[in-house]
Parts: C-alpha cells; sequence; structure tokens
C-alpha cells in the first residue's frame, strides 16, 4: 500500500488517464450494467473524467476503505470497485444514499435500486450499501426526503478511523457539504493516505463555497488541488494532526454560511 502521495504526481497521472484510460473505463462500466439488465450510457466528456479520476486514484494510492456520500445509480461505486478488482485487493467500498424515488432533474426511477442491483451482483463482496443521510436533510432542493435514518457517516466516524478515500457527492446544499467534509474527515486513518475528493466543486457554489471555507478553516493542514471544468472536482490530503483535531471535537450541526 502507498502512503506516501505526493498530490501532483497524482494529478498528473489523473490527467494522463484521461487522455488513453478514461474511454475504454467506461465502456467497461457500461458493460457491468448491461450485463445486469441496465443499459446505462455515461457521459463521455464530464463523468468519463469523473470515473477515471476515481479509478486512477484508487488504484495508485491502493485505497482498502472507501467511504463515498451520494450512491445514486452506482456508477462511481463501480468505477472504484473495478479498480479494486484490478488490484485483486480486499478493499472495501461503503456508500450512502437516502434513496430518493427520483433525484433531481434526472429521469432514472429509484436509482439506488439500480445500483443495488448491479454492484450486489458484480462486486458482491466490496461494497456495503447503507440507506440513509449521510449526516443530517438539508438539500431539499433535489431530494423528496424519504423519512430514513440520518446521520451515517457520524456512525461511521465512531469506528477506529480506517478510511484511505472518502469521496463526497451527496447532499449539494452548503450544509451538507461542510458536514460530509468535517465528519466524513473523522472516519480517515491518520497512516493512511487521507484523500478527501469532492465532485461538482465547480458548477454547484454551495459545494464550493463550503469547500473553500472548510480549506480556508484548516488551511495548514489541508493540501488542496480544484479542477475547475465541467462539473469539476477538489482533491485535498489532510494532515494527520486535522483528523485527530476533528475526532475529538465535539460537534453540533449549526454552521452558518459565511456571506
Ligand atoms: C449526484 S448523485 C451521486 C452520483 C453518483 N456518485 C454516481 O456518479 O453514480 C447525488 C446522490 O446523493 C444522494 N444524497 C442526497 N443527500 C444525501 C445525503 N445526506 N447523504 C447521502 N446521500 C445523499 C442523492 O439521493 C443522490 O442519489
Amino acid at each position: 500500500m502507498n502512503h506516501f502521495i505526493n498530490i501532483d504526481s497524482l494529478c498528473d497521472r489523473i490527467r494522463n488517464d484521461w487522455k488513453s484510460d478514461s474511454a475504454p473505463l467506461c465502456r467497461r462500466i457500461e458493460a457491468i450494467y448491461r450485463e445486469n439488465g441496465i443499459e446505462m450510457t455515461t457521459d463521455p466528456i464530464d463523468q468519463q473524467q469523473y470515473l477515471s479520476a476515481l479509478f486512477t486514484i484508487v488504484k495508485l494510492i491502493d485505497a482498502r476503505h472507501i467511504i463515498e456520500t451520494g450512491t445514486f445509480v452506482g456508477c462511481t461505486t463501480a468505477a472504484m470497485a473495478c479498480a479494486m478488482n484490478d488490484l485483486h485487493s480486499d478493499g472495501v467500498i461503503e456508500t450512502i444514499d437516502p434513496a430518493p424515488w427520483q433525484y433531481g432533474g434526472f429521469d432514472r426511477k429509484d436509482p439506488v435500486a439500480i445500483a443495488e442491483q448491479v454492484l450486489r451482483q458484480a462486486f458482491s463482496n466490496r461494497v456495503i450499501l447503507h440507506r440513509g443521510y449521510s449526516v443530517q436533510t438539508w438539500d431539499e432542493s433535489r431530494n423528496e426526503l424519504p423519512d430514513v435514518p440520518r446521520g451515517v457517516l457520524a456512525e461511521l466516524a465512531l469506528q477506529p478511523p480506517k478510511t484511505d478515500f472518502l469521496l463526497i457527492d451527496g447532499d449539494h446544499s452548503y450544509q451538507g457539504a461542510w458536514w460530509d467534509l468535517k465528519i466524513g474527515c473523522r472516519t480517515l486513518r491518520p497512516d493512511g493516505p487521507r484523500l478527501v475528493f469532492v465532485h461538482d466543486y465547480h458548477s454547484i457554489s454551495d459545494v464550493r463555497q463550503a469547500v473553500r471555507d472548510w480549506h480556508r478553516r484548516n488551511q495548514p493542514w489541508i493540501v488542496f488541488r480544484a479542477y475547475s471544468k465541467n462539473s469539476g472536482f477538489a482533491l485535498m490530503q489532510c494532515h494527520p494532526a486535522l483528523i485527530m483535531a476533528e475526532r475529538r471535537c465535539p460537534f453540533n450541526q449549526s454552521i452558518k454560511k459565511r456571506n
């Protein structure tokens, strides 16, 4: 396992793999869905880059434990599971979603049921699906807010930290992104790669602001890189001192958005 990650080398690898590996990866993921009875077409620009970036990261750091907020149809989970399969590792992905019947403007009905069908068949040994909210329920604009457990991420954070890679793509409100960062950071293994990836850093201003505020607040303890095209993403490496400080800190979920 590679714990000594140079984030700039990682970003170079992500960019290089976009040129060569992202289209074959997406064909591979589409084939997995097709084999399990679902027709799925990945968007050739935005989603392809996203899936490829995750695949590259998981492969390069040999992530053995991943937490993801926002399962949706499971494409991102599948991309990361493919990387684990290629490494023949015993890696596990825990993915959290309240599983609304419909999410935002997407026309897929019951998207998490699609994820369940495919991921349970294709990656049953490595994917754990949690039905619930990572922290609280803030994202009222996009979700019908099913009545399912809250605080799944906080529950996971009570366990000894073992996560190598945290992927945040669930509640896209300011509060949602902020608390996924703050609580999710506690799950990171201090002696591991300590990487956090936030999707939609470019396309959703509330997500961007939450990431910027969290970064600003913890500046000396975070190595920060951002990709600001299409949906964009932020990639951060947390210092062990930040993880330890967060684990000691009691939380009350009333953070206010800065103006
Ligand atoms: C943009 S989609 C995720 C896309 C997914 N990563 C993929 O590429 O297949 C966002 C998902 O987050 C879920 N979500 C919303 N609020 C959440 C929360 N508090 N915790 C976990 N998931 C949440 C939604 O139900 C939706 O399925």
